[in-house]
C-alpha cells in the first residue's frame, strides 16, 4: 500500500487540477515526481517518462540551499530554464500535509522569468508605465521626442490611464529635469482658490491672505507645471491662464506687478476639449495654446492584453511587502478581470489586486477574492452597466448623467469614494457633479 505511487489517476482529476492550478507536478515524500498534468509534461519536455524521477533532476535544480531546498522549504518561487524549453519557467512548491505527516508537494509551473510572454510581444517599462501594447509603445517614442522640445503637451485619457506618469516622464527626460516639477489638480479647488494657487497672491488680497504666496507658476519656474484636469478650469479663469501663457508673466491675485515666469506646460484632461469648446465650456484659443502636441492614452479595456500581466506585476509588488505568495490567478478570476470594463483603468486594477491580495489566502487568487462588484451579476442600472454583451460594458459611463450618478451611489451603498471609483472619477469630481446636479441626483 505504501509502495503505491500517488497519482492524478483519472483524466477528470487531472483536468480539474489543471483548471484550478495550471500546470503541476505531484511530488512524493521521497522528492520524486509521482505524476504530472499533461501540459506540465509538455512544458518540461518529458513525454511519458516522468514518474519516479527525482524532482531535482527533472527541474535541473541544484540540491541544497540555492535550489531544491529553497523551493521546498521556503515556498519561494524559483525561475528555471528546463532543457528543450524555449523560455524560463517559474516554479513554486506547495507542501501537502495530512496532520503532522508530510505527504509530498504540489509543484506549480508557470511561464515566468524575465521577458516570458505568451503573446510574443515584448514588454516595455517607460518611467513607471508598463505595457505590451504597440500603441502605448508608440506613444512612449513620441513622449521621448516631445520631451526635448518646449512645446505645450496636452495628455488626454481616462482617469487612471497614466497621464500624470506621462507628465513626469516628459519632465524627467527634458532639459528642465533639474528644475522643479509641480502638479496642480484644477478639478480639486473652487475657482477663487485655484486662481491664487496658480498665480499666487499678495498679502491682504483676500481674507486669510496673511502673507504673499508665490503660486504654482512661480514655484515651477525653470521647470514643468502639470495642469491636471485642465478641462475643469472655469471660463473666467481660462482667460487669465491664456494671458499668462502668452505673456509668460503672472500677476498675483491682488497684485499689480507682473512677474516673468519660465515654465513648460503639460496639461491633462479626461475630456475631449474640442467638444468642450463646441459646447462653450472651454475657450478655443486656450485649447490651441495647450494642445500643441496632443497625446492620447488608451484606456485599459482598449489594451486588454495588458490586464493580466499588469495584474501579475501588481501581485509581485504586493508580495515583496506582504507575507502572502500568490502563485496564480484562477482561470475564473482571470476571466472576470479580462472582461471587466475598468472605468478606473490601471489605478483601479492596482486597487482590485491589492483588495484580492489582502482578502484572499493561499497561493491561488480566486474569483471570490475579487471585490464585490465582480461577483454581483445584478445590474445596478441600465445606464451604468448596460445589460448587453461584454463589448457594451466598455462604453465609458456618462458621469454627468443624474441617473448614472444615482446608480453608482446606490451600488456603492452611499459611499462616495466607492461610487467615484465605479465611475472612474475622483471623489472631488463626483462631489462637483453632485453639487451641479443637486436635486436631480438625490432623487
Ligand atoms: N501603464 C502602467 N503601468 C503601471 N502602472 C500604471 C500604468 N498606468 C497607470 N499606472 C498606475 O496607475 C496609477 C495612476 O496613474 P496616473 O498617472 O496618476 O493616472 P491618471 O493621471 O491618468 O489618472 C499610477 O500611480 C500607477 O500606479
Ligand atoms: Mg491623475
Amino acid at each position: 500500500m505504501s509502495s503505491s505511487r500517488p497519482s492524478l489517476s483519472t483524466p477528470l482529476v487531472r483536468s480539474a487540477l489543471e483548471a484550478l492550478a495550471g500546470d503541476v507536478l505531484l511530488v512524493d515524500e521521497r522528492l520524486c515526481v509521482a505524476d504530472a498534468t499533461p501540459r506540465a509534461r509538455v512544458r518540461l519536455g518529458l513525454g511519458e517518462l516522468l514518474p519516479g524521477r527525482p524532482l531535482a533532476e527533472v527541474l535541473r535544480l541544484p540540491e541544497g540551499q540555492g535550489g531544491l531546498e529553497a523551493l521546498l522549504s521556503h515556498g519561494r518561487p524559483l525561475d528555471i530554464t528546463p532543457r528543450g524549453a524555449g523560455c524560463s519557467l517559474r516554479v513554486r512548491a506547495l507542501a501537502l500535509d495530512e496532520g503532522a505527516k508530510r505527504l509530498g508537494w504540489l509543484v506549480l509551473l508557470s511561464p515566468g522569468g524575465a521577458g516570458a510572454s505568451p503573446e510574443g510581444d515584448a514588454e516595455e517599462t517607460f518611467h513607471g508605465l508598463w505595457t505590451r501594447d504597440p500603441g502605448m509603445k508608440r506613444l512612449f517614442r513620441i513622449v521621448e521626442k516631445v520631451a526635448r522640445t518646449e512645446s505645450s503637451v496636452l495628455v488626454r485619457g481616462e482617469s487612471g490611464t497614466g497621464k500624470e506618469l506621462v507628465a513626469n516622464a516628459l519632465h524627467a527626460i527634458s532639459a528642465r529635469r533639474k528644475g522643479p516639477f509641480r502638479a496642480i489638480n484644477c478639478a480639486a479647488l473652487p475657482p477663487s482658490l485655484l486662481e491664487s494657487e496658480l498665480f499666487g497672491h499678495v498679502r491682504g488680497a483676500f481674507t486669510g491672505a496673511v502673507r504673499d504666496s508665490p503660486g504654482h507658476f512661480r514655484l515651477a519656474d525653470g521647470g514643468t507645471l502639470f495642469l491636471d484636469e485642465v478641462g475643469e478650469i472655469p471660463l473666467e479663469l481660462q482667460g487669465k491662464l491664456l494671458r499668462v501663457l502668452e505673456t509668460r508673466t503672472v500677476i498675483p491675485v491682488g497684485g499689480r506687478a507682473s512677474v516673468p515666469v519660465n515654465v513648460r506646460i503639460v496639461a491633462a484632461t479626461h475630456r475631449a476639449l474640442r467638444r468642450e469648446v463646441e459646447e462653450g465650456r472651454f475657450r478655443a484659443d486656450l485649447m490651441y495654446r495647450l494642445r500643441v502636441v496632443p497625446l492620447f492614452l488608451p484606456s485599459l479595456r482598449e489594451r486588454r492584453g495588458d490586464i493580466l500581466p499588469l495584474a501579475r506585476r501588481f501581485l509581485d509588488e504586493l508580495e515583496r511587502q506582504g507575507s502572502r505568495h500568490v502563485e496564480r490567478i484562477s482561470p475564473g478570476a482571470q476571466q472576470l478581470l479580462e472582461r471587466h470594463g475598468w472605468p478606473g483603468n490601471v489605478r483601479e486594477l492596482r486597487n482590485v489586486m491589492e483588495y484580492a491580495f489582502v482578502i484572499g489566502e493561499g497561493p491561488l487568487l480566486h474569483e471570490a477574492d475579487l471585490p464585490p462588484e465582480f461577483s454581483e451579476p445584478r445590474l445596478p442600472s441600465a445606464s451604468l452597466r448596460p445589460a448587453r454583451p461584454a463589448s457594451t460594458l466598455v462604453r465609458p459611463v456618462d458621469d454627468h448623467d443624474p441617473a448614472t450618478l444615482r446608480a453608482a451611489l446606490e451600488e456603492a451603498g452611499g459611499n462616495h469614494t466607492q461610487a467615484a471609483c465605479l465611475l472612474g472619477i475622483s471623489r472631488v469630481t463626483l462631489w462637483r457633479r453632485l453639487r451641479a446636479l443637486g436635486d436631480k441626483v438625490s432623487r
